[in-house]
């Protein structure tokens, strides 16, 4: 069974609380469980992991490797500013897939530029507590691929 490790980002603890006109009505422990559904048919293992700390991220990056087959990540705001997630993303070298519940290229102009989106597999945003499920889907291929 492929493990997936799904790294959420900074303020994404708030979900269902903050700005839900923009992010949904969904906490993230309601995303996580829609997630566990599809990994089931999937035949995916999860492991969640969310944190305010961008060292603790990094952190946990790290560990993935030679224990987890690919990273599903929401940075939040460090998907914009983060080097130090993205060097460890490249660093540990696993299939990953970025996610943004919000269309972050119809928001603020700060929001336009992802420095994450260089070094992961796709980025899917947009489309809500979807996108991760879309996202755990395109893992599985990935997998699938690569036999
Ligand atoms: C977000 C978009 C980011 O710009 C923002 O800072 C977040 C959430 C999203 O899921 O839409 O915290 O990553």
């Amino acid at each position: 069974m492929n493990k997936v490790l799904v790294l959420s980002g900074p303020n994404l603890n708030m979900l269902g609380i903050r700005e839900p006109g923009v992010y949904g009505s969904l906490s993230l422990k309601a995303i996580e469980a829609g997630m566990s559904e599809t990994a089931e048919q999937l035949g995916l293992e999860l492991t969640f992991y969310q944190s305010n700390h961008e060292g603790d991220l990094i952190d946990r990056i790290h560990e993935a490797y030679g224990t987890m087959d690919g990273i599903l990540i929401n940075p939040g705001a460090f998907t914009h500013y983060s080097y130090a997630i993205r060097d460890a993303l490249s660093s540990v070298s696993l299939p990953t897939v970025e996610v943004h519940l919000s269309n972050i290229h119809k928001r603020e102009e700060f929001r336009h530029h992802s420095v994450i989106a260089p070094v992961v597999i796709g980025q899917i945003a947009g489309f809500g507590a979807i996108g991760y499920e879309l996202g755990l889907r395109a893992l599985h291929k990935q997998f699938s691929e690569a036999g």
